[in-house]
């Protein structure tokens, strides 16, 4: 039984810009998330809190958050306790922790064991949920990781119960490096669907092989019907070499609003926003929708 409606959950303005090599201004940035907004967006990934060093286009989160936040979800990137001390001098109300199931990923990605990741973050996660916030936790490399190639699907399930004990409130479980088949996309968000059945459950595709949108088909028919997707096909992570972006928004919005799933998304005014960030980026977008309104 297909949804007959989808969200959205746009991460262009996160996992989207913080590789991109052209620095782009915080003016620039809150002018693409409020034209993103106008498009009926209603849950973003703002930015993130993670060190400066690390990953500089994010170092002016703070700024960003002051000017973006409104009465629709956004959420902010906290990988560790000095983010969150971060998060809890803005008024932002929902936070994305993040964890990859391969050690060797969170390793790069964190500078910790998978392990002490999770450590870290369950009296965190305690703490948030008490205060009253939305807690998201992505789960990186959940189909393939770059340096250990195929992940076991049961220690994917196993991480993700683990959150799910931890109390977040939704899992985004995502295929870092664009590897995962709609077979493999099928088969895991079907068992994840089985075991934790009150837990919202999303899917975060990057689209490094063209798979991505087979993949957001293949969760749709499981019943899957939450979506990391970014504006443009935006992005890739930092720490996966030759990870490119997520499957673009409008790309998504396209074959759903086609199939007669609703998504609440105006394509002209998401075409918009795209021209807003397109000419301040370092390379081309490859979104297919998006090229068609510029033939
Ligand atoms: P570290 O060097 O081990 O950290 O990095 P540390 O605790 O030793 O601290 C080192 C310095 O960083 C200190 O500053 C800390 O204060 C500072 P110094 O004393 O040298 O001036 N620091 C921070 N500053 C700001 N915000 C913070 C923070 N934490 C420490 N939160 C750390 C550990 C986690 C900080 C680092 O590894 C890091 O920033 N990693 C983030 C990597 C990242 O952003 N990756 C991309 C996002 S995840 C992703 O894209 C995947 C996803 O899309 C799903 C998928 O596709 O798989 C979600
Ligand atoms: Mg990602």
């Amino acid at each position: 039984q297909l949804p007959k409606q989808v969200t959205i959950i746009e991460v262009g303005p996160r996992d989207g810009l913080q590789n991109e090599k052209n620095i782009i201004s915080t003016e620039d940035k809150i002018s693409f998330i409020q034209k993103l907004k106008q498009s009926g967006i209603r849950e973003m990934e703002l930015t993130s809190f993670v060190s400066p060093k690390w990953v500089p286009q994010m170092k002016d989160a703070t700024e960003v958050i002051h000017a973006c936040l409104d009465d629709t979800r956004n959420f902010v990137l906290a990988p560790n306790r000095k983010g969150i001390d971060r998060l809890n001098e803005t008024n932002c109300k929902a936070v994305a922790v993040f964890v990859g199931v391969s050690e060797s990923f969170n390793k790069k990605n964190i500078n910790k064991s998978t392990r002490e990741s999770m450590e870290e973050l369950r009296p965190i996660i305690k703490e948030l949920k008490e205060k009253g916030y939305f807690v998201r936790a992505c789960i990186s490399t959940s189909f393939y990781c770059p340096y250990e190639g195929k992940m076991n699907e049961q220690s994917v399930i196993d991480l993700c119960s683990e959150f799910v004990h931890y109390g977040v409130d939704e899992l985004s479980v995502a295929d870092t490096i664009g590897k995962a088949n709609p077979k493999e996309v099928y088969s895991l968000f079907s068992k994840l669907k089985d075991e934790l059945p009150n837990t919202l459950l999303t899917g975060h595709f990057h689209d490094t092989r063209g798979m991505a949108i087979a993949n957001v088909f293949a969760a749709i028919q499981v019943g899957i019907s939450r979506f990391d997707t970014s504006a443009g096909g935006l992005g890739g992570c930092p720490f996966a070499p030759g990870a490119t972006g997520n499957v673009a928004t409008e790309d998504v919005v396209y074959m759903l609003e086609q199939m007669g799933i609703e998504t609440g998304i105006n394509l002209q005014k998401l075409v918009e926003a795209i021209d807003i960030i397109r000419p301040l980026l370092s390379r081309p977008l490859e979104s297919k929708f998006y090229k068609l309104q510029n033939l």
